[in-house]
């Protein structure tokens, strides 16, 4: 009878999964201007349920997109009459991600960490155990670490921020967010690893150490709660937040769209069933508002980076606009540095600049909004890879890809602490 139960049980977890059977991703590269505007067009075309992983932006710039099945061969088609060339990156998209889940359950079933010691960093987690890795680090260093709820979810998770500080009164401090789309699940696992090396380095690293003398760490990890639970419970390629919208049967904002600089403009989309929905009004997600209202209140932030993937790049202002942030030429040396930084450990390459010039334009962004509130070291990273794995980056990455970006970030604390202003 047990047996039956749990049997039964599996069957429940596996049918409400949505299932990516036959579904491909390729790799399409625009020759000529022709083929960029077919491919525009084609991004446009909702009733294909094409899933841009990396959007159209140049001509020779790589596209990556998932095909469902039933859309594919029609796409393949589509693609040879043009004469536009592909090739498969992921040949068969369930197949990489039974695998990934096979970890994940295998993992969730053993012991749980007592404390954060042997805690695994090497593997994806759900998010309580995310939520409870947060909570063993406040309890284990209260000196050092402590935890604000700075709002809730649309699903009423509380939305928490690590505050790393060695005391003084309303310092200056960095913000740093990540997780903010769902399923890049690389900087949620990335987020928990630099949260660990804070407390083992504070005190040994002089680097560190000096800037959490002077200024204030805040890491909010888990930044889109419902969208992360989404991943593991039903679509593991979830990106926006989880609340309805009305009058439409898509659900969920795209919370990287959803800010008030540039917001509406071009590179948002209107359409609730887009994945870069920018919602009804700027500011109008919880998951937005609560730190739109934290960072305001705070008033002393210095540094604003918000982390994602996929890709390799070291972004700064402006993604909604061509004019030149007026500290462009110091973003641009100091992203210089900190890549450099980066690509000493493993040799990882990034690629750096302005949102508009690097990737493409997109309006309604995070960083946009935290420059224009006068936060001058305002920074999107697009984490590791460039591809071969995209959103589904092998959970063997985790501990490099963390490491090498730690790099990075030091290297922007760093001049953010040396800055008189
Ligand atoms: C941590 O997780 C990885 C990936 O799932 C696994 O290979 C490794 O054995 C785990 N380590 C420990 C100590 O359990
Ligand atoms: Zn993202």
């Amino acid at each position: 009878m047990m047996r039956l139960l749990m049997f039964a049980a599996l069957l429940v977890t596996v049918h409400c999964k949505e299932l990516f059977k036959g579904h491909q991703v390729l790799q399409i590269i625009p020759k000529n201007d022709a083929q960029l505007a077919f491919l525009k067009d084609l991004e446009d075309v909702l009733e294909f349920e094409l899933d841009f992983w990396k959007g159209v932006t140049a001509v020779s710039c790589p596209v990556h997109v998932r095909a469902p099945f039933q859309f594919l061969q029609l796409l393949k088609r589509m693609l040879k009459r043009k004469d536009i060339s592909y090739v498969t990156m992921i040949d068969d998209l369930q197949a990489v991600l039974d695998e990934e889940q096979k970890e994940i359950e295998l993992f969730a079933r053993s012991l749980k960490p007592k404390n954060t010691d042997s805690f695994n960093y090497s593997r994806y987690h759900k998010l309580s155990e995310i939520y409870s890795f947060q909570d063993m680090l406040v309890a284990e260093n209260p000196n050092l670490v402590s935890k604000i709820v700075i709002g809730q979810s649309y699903e009423a998770r509380p939305l928490s921020v690590l505050k790393f500080s060695t005391g003084g009164t309303n310092r200056r401090a960095i913000w740093i967010d990540t997780g903010i789309h769902a399923r890049e699940w690389i900087t949620q696992a990335s987020g928990i690893w630099f949260a660990k090396k804070i407390v083992t380095d504070y005190g040994r690293d002089p680097i560190l150490t000096d800037i959490l003398n002077g200024m204030d760490i805040l890491l909010e990890i888990v930044t889109n709660p419902d969208g992360y639970e989404y991943t593991h419970s039903t679509n593991r390629l979830w990106r926006k937040s989880r609340k309805p919208n009305p009058r439409s049967n898509c659900i969920g904002v795209d919370l990287n769209r959803n800010w008030d600089s540039g917001f509406g403009g071009p590179g948002a989309s209107s359409n609730p069933c887009s994945e870069t929905y920018h919602g009804p009004r700027a500011h109008s997600e919880s998951e937005v508002k609560s730190i739109v209202d934290f960072v305001k209140t705070h008033g002393n932030i210095k540094a604003f980076i918000s982390i994602h993937a996929y890709s390799q790049l070291l972004l700064y202002p402006y993604g909604h606009t061509r004019n030149p942030a007026k500290d462009q030429t110091e973003l641009d040396s100091l992203a210089q540095k900190a890549v450099k930084d980066l690509a000493s450990l493993y040799g990882t390459r990034y690629r750096y600049g302005s949102i508009i010039s690097t990737i493409y334009q997109a309006s309604g962004g995070s960083i946009d909004w935290a420059y224009d509130q006068g936060i001058k070291y305002s920074y999107t990273f697009e984490l590791r890879d460039t591809g071969r794995h995209g959103f589904l980056l092998p959970s063997s990455q985790i501990i490099p890809t963390s490491e090498e970006t730690w790099l990075a970030l030091e290297a922007i604390m760093d001049r953010t602490l040396k800055d008189p202003f």
